[in-house]
């Protein structure tokens, strides 16, 4: 009896086991689980970074199936791989090379139906065992994500034949020339192929497109295309930023079939076409920012029933929406409407009846008066509402509890913002009030605004002092723009350690008081615009201590405070205790700074910028300066370049929910907050001021000491700051001479140490520097002969005028018989003498750097290849990175 029982449990127990062992089988193949494991060891062997799913999770000493390997899936019953997820391989770039992808080792995975390599910096595919017969390997294969990758078009070679395929992702390559026609032909059963931010030119080949049959919806934005036509069966065409020009083609009224439509950002023009009305099942209609003009009647798109996105702009501002008594009738609900720039008097009546909306952009336009509380009142679900760049006059708020984002900047408001603002709008994350005539104080409920991440009160009248709790209650504001405005008192009233405050931009205000500690806890801070403002102390050394590096320090400081009245010492402790100084502007400009120039500054290595004119330092310049990025001590030549348009790309996008969904189209709102640091470089020419933008803080690099008190001889070693492109040491009481040196300085443009008491010759070798554009000597004194030749032959008397020693052209003083013969240049008509001595003081002036730091914020609807294109530039920027070995 016994013996039986055990002899069944026994036998179940065999049972089970065997059950086990045949789901273990059940497994993915033994070829396909060593397929895996040879793609790793493949992959592992372009670079060891890979991303941890495949690194860690496919291993040889894994006991699970395959199958149940992070992106490795399979059928369900035949437990045959199908899908192939191996976008983001690597966690960095490339240094030289690209990697390519061996397809041999596909072969195992003979049922592969989705097969994703985006983003895994591919620059190419080959077959060493079947060439361009590969396809014959992947006969099951319908998706095919190769975005974001540097392919060209020869990687189609392997794909023409795969005639499965019915999703194609290729955006964000490098097709780099005619749309692959011929390649892509034969896909007869692609219902969505997507190319955009390929650089693909020349006109659409619509003809021959129309081979595939299949083929639904068509992403082709970004890209330099002209024409289209004859692709009648779409349901979904995404084709904004390219190249289209003229009107819209009639062609266009047979794609009656279209779902989405985006057309936006191209150069067509002329009418808007009536046929517009004939697209019923249209969901998705952009047209905004085109040429378009002339009369568009919102009745043409009154019957379109399913249409939930409606975007129009011109950039031609000759566009006139025209609203009839029948608008009230429309079918539709909307749920984002923009009509920018189409010269709206009146706020169209239909939107009375739009229960929907989510977005509301109606900026630009002429609309004036009373804002439209109405249009609040009756749309509670409004996330977004832009009506920036009106004549709006007069602000009154309803509790908005959806509200997220409100731009009311660029109107004619003339009054006390409302008390209870911070009441009204809980859920505010975006504010911008700029450019209007609002007075009075920032209201204290303002700091119950928990959600506000951006706030822009610039160019307004406000006065009196910050609320008190503005940066604790405020603990999610990120970017902070007050500047021209009348703001006293301090600062940052009460310090907080919440905050995550990245920018502060207070500019031209009356702020007085000490820079305390108050700023140090504020972690993120990367740019401080203090400037022109009363503050009077530097010796609270915000900057001191733990200073707060931000995660991805890349980007480094901006510290703008000149003009203010900051007296004493720079004290050490600015720069003291942090890790890894990644200071790159300091702008201290027009201060009453006094004492000699901290050793400590030198310690500022990736320092691009440094202004301190205008001061009372004095003592002798450190040697030590050629540390600094612009010379051969810092980051030498290959430090990496800035990416300031990138800045708060990743931390400052915002989305908010989904607004429409499409193959395609993905409608969320975002905003893009970033930086675009515009530099203007001032070099006096003469008796006037050229200004010269020269590109962006990634190229500059300047060094101004000039009008301070500055003694001793200028250091021979800043000859070696070989990438400063503005060097001004004037108006100080330097000795010595000029350091032969200097001919080191390859990159300079601008050179300036008049105003001083050098001797001594111009060394003649400086006829070397050729990028220079500005050179002044003037008052010091010089002696013999003025160098000629080159970049010399364009300076005039001018750059040397007060050195009574000098000779030879362009003084009208010849150097004595051995060069007499120049003589006759020198001896043109002194015109100099006639020019009132007081313009020549100034007219001479000084070279100076003013950086005009221009936060240009784009403002942008965000969309696919938005993100995409973020995606894109942070690659690159890894593998840049990579590449200069900085990781
Ligand atoms: C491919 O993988 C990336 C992430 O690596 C993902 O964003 C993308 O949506 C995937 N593509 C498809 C078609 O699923
Ligand atoms: C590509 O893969 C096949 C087999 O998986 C291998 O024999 C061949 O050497 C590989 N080629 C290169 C260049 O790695
Ligand atoms: C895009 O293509 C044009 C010519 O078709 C070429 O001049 C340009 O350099 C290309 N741009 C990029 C980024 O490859
Ligand atoms: C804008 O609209 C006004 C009337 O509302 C009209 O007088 C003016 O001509 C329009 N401007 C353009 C450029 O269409
Ligand atoms: C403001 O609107 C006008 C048309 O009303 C337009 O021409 C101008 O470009 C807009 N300015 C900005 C900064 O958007
Ligand atoms: C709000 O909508 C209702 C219809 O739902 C309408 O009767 C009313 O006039 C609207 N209110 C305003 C202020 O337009
Ligand atoms: C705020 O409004 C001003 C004026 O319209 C504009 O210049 C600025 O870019 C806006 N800022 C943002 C972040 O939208
Ligand atoms: C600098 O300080 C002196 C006295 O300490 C004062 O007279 C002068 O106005 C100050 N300069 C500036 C620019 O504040
Ligand atoms: C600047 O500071 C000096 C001394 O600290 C003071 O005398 C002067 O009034 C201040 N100037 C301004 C404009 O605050």
């Amino acid at each position: 009896m016994y013996s039986s029982k055990s002899m069944i449990s026994g036998l179940t127990w065999m049972i089970i086991m065997m059950m086990m062992k045949i789901q273990e089988c059940r497994g993915c193949t033994f070829s396909e689980r060593q397929g895996l494991l040879e793609l790793k060891a493949y992959f592992l062997s372009l670079s060891s970074d890979i991303h941890p799913d495949i690194a860690r999770g496919w291993r040889t000493t894994s006991r699970r199936s395959c199958c149940s390997w992070r992106r490795v899936k399979c059928d369900l019953n035949s437990k045959r791989v199908i899908g192939l997820s191996l976008g983001d391989l690597y966690q960095s770039g490339f240094s030289d090379t690209l990697p390519l992808l061996n397809l041999t080792f596909l072969y195992p995975f003979e049922k592969l139906q989705r097969l994703n390599f985006s983003k895994s910096s591919l620059g190419g595919l080959f077959d060493q065992k079947q060439s361009y017969k590969s396809h014959e390997r992947f006969r099951h294969l319908e998706i095919l994500d190769l975005s974001y990758n540097f392919f060209d078009a020869s990687v189609f070679l392997f794909l023409k034949e795969v005639v499965s395929l019915k999703t194609l992702f290729f955006g964000g390559n490098c097709i780099d020339g005619g749309f692959p026609v011929k390649e892509l032909i034969n896909l007869k059963n692609l219902e969505l192929l997507d190319l955009k931010l390929n650089n693909i030119s020349g006109h659409l080949p619509g003809k021959e497109l129309t081979n595939l049959k299949k083929l639904k919806a068509l992403d082709l934005s970004e890209n330099l295309l002209t024409g289209l036509c004859r692709l009648e069966q779409l349901q979904e065409l995404q084709v904004s930023q390219n190249r289209f020009v003229g009107e819209i083609p009639f062609c266009f009224s047979r794609f009656t079939k279209l779902r989405v439509l985006d057309l936006s950002s191209n150069h067509l023009s002329g009418k808007l076409p009536s046929f517009i009305s004939n697209f019923k099942s249209m969901e998705y209609l952009s047209l905004h920012d085109n040429n378009f003009e002339g009369l568009f009647s919102l009745d043409l798109i009154s019957e379109l029933k399913e249409l939930k996105v409606f975007k129009l702009s011109s950039k031609s501002s000759m566009l006139q929406i025209a609203e009839t008594s029948a608008t009230t009738g429309q079918k539709y609900q909307l749920r984002t409407l923009t009509l920018s720039n189409c010269n709206l008097s009146n706020i169209p009546g239909f939107l009375r009846y739009q229960k929907e909306l989510r977005v509301l952009d109606l900026s630009s336009n002429t609309l004036s008066g009373a804002f439209p509380t109405w249009l609040l009142n009756n749309n509670t679900k409004l996330q977004i509402l832009l009506l920036q760049n009106n004549s709006f006059n007069a602000l009154e708020l309803l509790r908005l509890h959806k509200l997220q984002f409100l731009d009311l900047s660029a109107n004619n408001f003339n009054q006390q913002l409302p008390k209870d603002i911070g009441l009204m709008l809980p859920r505010l994350r975006h504010l911008n009030l700029s450019n209007n005539e609002f007075h009075g104080n920032m209201p204290s409920s303002v700091d119950t605004m928990e959600y506000l991440e951006f706030m822009d009160l610039s160019y307004n009248n406000f006065s009196g002092n910050l609320p008190r709790d503005l940066f604790i209650g405020c603990y999610s504001l990120k970017w902070l723009k007050l500047s021209h405005n009348s703001f006293t008192g301090p600062v940052v009233p009460r310090s907080s350690d919440m905050t995550s405050l990245m920018t502060l931009i207070m500019d031209n205000n009356m702020f007085t008081g000490k820079i305390t500690n108050t700023l140090r806890n504020l972690r993120l801070l990367t740019v401080i615009d203090l400037s022109n403002n009363f503050l009077t102390d530097l010796s609270g050394n915000f900057l001191s201590g733990r200073l707060p590096l931000r995660f991805d320090s890349d980007y480094g400081y901006i510290l703008d405070l000149h003009n203010n009245n900051l007296t004493g010492f720079i004290p050490d402790t600015l720069w003291k205790g942090m890790s890894t100084p990644s200071i790159d502007v300091v702008l201290l400009r027009g201060n009453n700074l006094t004492g000699k120039l901290p050793a400590e500054l030198c310690g500022l290595r990736s320092l691009r910028m440094l202004d301190l004119s205008h001061n009372r330092l004095n003592e002798s310049i450190p040697s030590c300066l050629t540390n600094l990025s612009f010379g051969l001590g810092g980051d030498g030549g290959n430090d990496p370049d800035w990416y300031p348009a990138n800045m708060f790309s990743n931390v400052m996008d915002v989305y908010t929910e989904e607004y429409y969904e499409s193959l395609l189209v993905s409608e969320r709102f975002g905003l893009d907050y970033s930086v675009d640091f515009k530099v203007q470089v001032e070099f006096s020419m003469k008796q006037r001021y050229d200004s010269y933008m020269r590109g962006t803080l990634n190229q500059m690099f300047g060094l101004d000491l000039s009008s301070n008190e500055l003694s001793g001889e200028i250091p021979e070693e800043l000859g070696d700051l070989k990438r400063v492109r503005s060097l001004n040491l004037s108006r100080n009481s330097l000795t010595g001479v000029i350091p032969g040196r200097f001919t080191n300085l390859k990159s300079i443009e601008s050179l300036d140490v008049s105003y001083n008491k050098l001797h001594g010759v111009i060394p003649s070798q400086l006829t070397m520097l050729q990028s220079l554009v500005v050179f002044n000597v003037s008052y010091n004194n010089l002696s013999g002969a003025i160098p000629l030749g080159k970049q010399f032959n364009t300076f005039g008397e001018m750059s040397y005028l007060g050195n009574v020693f000098l000779c030879g052209s362009p003084t009208n003083r010849s150097c004595g018989a051995a060069i007499s013969s120049r003589g006759e240049e020198g001896s043109e008509e002194d015109e100099s003498g006639l020019i009132d001595v007081v313009v020549l003081w100034w007219s001479l002036g000084c070279t100076y750097v003013t950086v005009l730091i221009g936060f240009v914020v784009f403002m942008c609807f965000d969309s696919p290849w938005r993100r995409a294109w973020f995606c894109l530039v942070d690659v690159f920027i890894e593998r840049v990175r990579y590449l200069l070995g900085v990781i």
